[in-house]
């Protein structure tokens, strides 16, 4: 039961009301100790997320691009990828529905990954993990295309991570309530000055939240994934 420690009142100055359950909340905060804590990204080196348009990897991508970084997303479909690039800045965004996914990768990467933000898993962390940088981080944050399989999926480069020394941290946002007061601000202040951009799903209607649960493991979500109740 919650003592009240855990609830946090929103200044609803701070950023649109909505953004504080996306970009301002919870899965902005993911992004920004994921990436800045365990990925450690420094100017230069190249940063990829997966799911790069929806909550959490779309502000993965703009602030590897604030570090200095070059940002690579892969995303499902060219509506997705294009909007990656023109809207958040991206330098580069794969399709993972095409074909020649490894190809298009590995060009997209041309000096290799120094920080990949894991977000889905499955043969795409294998096709990154053939790409690693040696010291590369690997910040784990989801596995969703693993969530609705009945069997795991078995991942095939592993040995990449020794001859790389490379280092997989899985986390979880709410291990880390010190740092959310300074990510919050952090990520607040990006919104106010137009760097830290987010875009929206909206299912109305409690009784269509199932649907867009489910709609999230397919990819039809575009955006933060939302449910207006009134
Ligand atoms: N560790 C933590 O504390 C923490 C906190 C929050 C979220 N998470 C995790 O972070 C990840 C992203 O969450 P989010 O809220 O930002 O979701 P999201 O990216 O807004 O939505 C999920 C996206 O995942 C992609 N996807 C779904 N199934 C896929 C598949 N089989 N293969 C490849 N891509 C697939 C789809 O994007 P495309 O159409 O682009 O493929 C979909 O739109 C999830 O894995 C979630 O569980 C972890």
């Amino acid at each position: 039961m919650s003592d009240g420690s855990d609830l946090r009142k929103i200044d609803a100055k701070a950023a649109p009301l909505s953004a504080h359950l996306g970009a301002v909340g919870m899965p902005g905060v993911t992004a920004w100790i994921g990436l800045l804590d365990i990925g450690q990204p420094k100017p230069g080196e190249t940063v990829v997320v997966a799911a790069a348009s929806g909550a959490v990897g779309s502000v993965v991508g703009q602030l590897a691009k604030a570090k200095g970084c070059r940002a690579v997303g892969i995303a499902g479909g060219k509506a997705k990828c294009d909007y990656v690039m023109n809207e958040l800045g991206f330098d580069a965004c794969v399709d993972h529905k095409a074909p020649n996914l490894f190809e298009r990768l590995s060009a997209a990467v041309p000096q290799g990954i120094d920080v990949y933000f894991e977000n889905v898993g499955g043969e795409i962390l294998d096709m990154v993990l053939r790409l690693l940088n040696p010291f590369a981080r690997i910040p784990l944050c989801g596995l969703i295309s693993g969530y609705n399989a009945t069997e795991p999926y078995g991942v095939k480069f592993i040995h990449s991570l020794l001859v790389n020394r490379a280092k997989l941290q899985g986390f979880i946002v709410s291990d880390h309530l010190e740092r959310w007061p300074t990510a919050l601000g952090e990520l607040a202040a990006m919104v106010r000055e137009g760097k830290l951009k987010y875009r929206e799903t909206i299912a109305e209607g409690i009784e269509n939240a199932p649907k867009a649960f489910i709609g999230l493991l397919k990819g039809e979500n575009f955006g933060k994934q939302l449910v207006k109740l009134a």
